[in-house]
């Protein structure tokens, strides 16, 4: 196999299921090594074995990014395995503190008044939180191996647009948001760039059953796929934005 990240090799949290899993597919196909890191054990081991089974290397570690430990772990598995670390994805996530993956698109959705804190704080602390973890966790490691690196991280557009009913999961993204510019720029010295993309809507297990409503039809008359967001974080993982850093890209329809 010969392609775009020919030689590297890549980290992808959430890697097991929708955003992510789209992301180890094509990743592994532009020639990366695939770490997939993600709480679901039986997932993610079956996505790595699908990335194996259509000729590219992958390893399965359970992750929960919401610890610092295990973030560190993770990143560990990658020079372990692989020798290096040159790609992060940050894709885990959930949309609220009580999302069952057995009950996909089965969101709560709760004004701010009647918001209890312990939900709050773990849409917080996995959205947010285990994203810094896991950009930190990579970082170092990239700064120590000094060849510079890719991280991308996976926000929404509710990072730009206020989301009613969902203060939490906006404020998580638009947190990333600000998180990659911040990062960025203490990141360039060590030639290591981050960016972020912000999906619309894009048809994941998390968002299953969500879309029967014809409202959130996107102009472009379709909702997004795993491959639609996989083809924006290559641009972004990718030499192709060398000169690009602390961005982001909308990959919504033209939705925003
Ligand atoms: N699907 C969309 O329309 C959409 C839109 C905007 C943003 N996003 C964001 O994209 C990312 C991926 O979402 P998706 O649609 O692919 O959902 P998904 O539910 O299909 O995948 C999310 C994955 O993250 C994993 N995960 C959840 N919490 C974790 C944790 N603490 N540690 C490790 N892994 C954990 C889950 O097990 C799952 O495999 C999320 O951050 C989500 O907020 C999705």
């Amino acid at each position: 196999m010969n392609g775009r990240l020919q030689g590297r090799v890549a980290v992808i949290t959430g890697g097991a299921s929708g955003i992510g899993r789209g992301a180890g597919l094509r990743f592994a196909q532009e020639g990366a090594k695939i770490v997939i890191a993600d709480l679901d054990r039986e997932a993610g081991e079956r996505t790595a074995a699908e990335i194996r089974a259509q000729g590219g290397a992958a390893v399965f570690i359970r992750t929960d990014t919401a610890s610092a430990a295990d973030n560190d772990a993770m990143a560990q598995k990658a020079l372990d395995e692989y020798g290096r670390l040159d790609i992060l994805i940050a894709s885990a996530g959930i949309s609220h503190a009580g999302y069952d993956p057995a009950h996909p698109g089965s969101q709560r959705r709760c004004p701010i008044v009647d918001k209890p804190l312990e939900e709050w704080e773990r849409v917080i602390r996995v959205n947010l939180t285990g994203v810094m973890l896991s950009n930190q966790a990579a970082a170092r490691r990239m700064i120590k191996a000094g060849n510079g690196g890719a991280i991308v991280n996976v926000s929404s557009i509710a990072a730009i647009g206020p989301a009613p009913m969902l203060a939490d999961y906006s404020v998580s993204k638009a947190g990333v948001l600000m998180l990659t510019r911040v990062l960025a720029l203490e990141l360039a010295p060590h030639k290591i760039r981050v960016n972020c993309i912000l999906p619309g809507h894009i048809r994941t297990p998390m968002t299953a059953g969500l879309y029967e409503t014809a409202q959130l039809m996107p102009p472009i008359g379709r909702y997004g796929e795993p491959a639609d967001t996989a083809a924006a974080l290559l641009f972004f993982a990718s030499d192709d934005s060398s000169y690009i850093t602390g961005k982001h890209l909308a990959v919504d329809g033209g939705r925003t």
